[in-house]
């Protein structure tokens, strides 16, 4: 199984085993981290599940919609390593992702 690295807003780590074929919000979620509420349930219109990706994953991730990127300008946090986690599928090219849940707006 695949690994994802969640940190918290407290900066608590977190190592999770995930499930290939869920999406990241789901892994998020299943682990019982509840700071991802996931509102609309992943059909990307909430970004209440925006993480900030290690850069250094950047190149695996799947290329941003249009839709995910104008949810993105509506949070205050947005940076260049921001993405909506219900927007990325975890797969086993992505073991050892680590994402950081992004402040709440
Ligand atoms: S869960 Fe709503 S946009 Fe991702």
């Amino acid at each position: 199984m695949p690994k994802l690295i969640v940190v918290t807003r407290e900066g608590e780590e977190r190592e999770i085993d995930g499930e290939a074929g869920l999406s990241v919000m789901e892994v998020i979620r299943d682990a019982g981290i509840d700071e991802i509420l996931a509102l609309c349930g992943g059909c990307c219109s909430c970004a209440t599940c925006h993480v900030h990706v290690d850069p250094e994953f950047a190149a695996k991730l799947p290329p941003m919609s249009e839709d995910e990127n104008d949810l993105l300008d509506s949070s205050s946090d947005r940076n260049e390593n921001s993405r909506l986690s219900c927007q990325i599928d975890f797969t086993d090219a992505l073991d050892g992702l680590r994402v950081t849940v992004a402040a709440e707006d």
